[in-house]
């Protein structure tokens, strides 16, 4: 993990459980922040598909089905895994300092 000045934080680490992704907004973007095995994970919050939003999402394993048609995404990868869905989604490196999941929004990886 490379240090970096331009991190924001986006919730408390403690407030993500693995079944229930939360909604983190920042600099006006809207994300979703996913946990699995202890690793966190950030997305963005939008559906690619359409107005669906992926932190109010049911989670299976490292896949987020999107609560307005059912398409589904790798919260890992940021791939689209079932239809509807075909666009990925914007992804970017969840750092945890003290305590609070945070991410340089300038470093999407998608
Ligand atoms: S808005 Fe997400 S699958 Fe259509």
């Amino acid at each position: 993990m490379s240090e970096s000045s331009n991190l924001v934080a986006l919730c408390d680490a403690a407030d993500v459980e693995e079944d229930t992704p939360v909604q983190a907004m920042a600099s006006g973007a809207v994300y979703a922040v996913f946990v699995k095995d202890g690793a966190y994970y950030v997305t963005q919050d939008l559906c690619t598909h359409g107005p669906g939003n992926l932190s109010e999402g049911f989670i299976e394993d490292n896949e987020v089905e999107c609560p307005f048609h059912q398409g589904r995404f790798n919260f890992i990868t940021g791939a689209p895994t079932a239809a509807p869905c075909t666009d990925a989604l914007r992804i970017w490196t969840a750092h945890v300092v003290d305590g609070k999941v945070c991410i340089d929004p300038e470093e999407s990886r998608t």
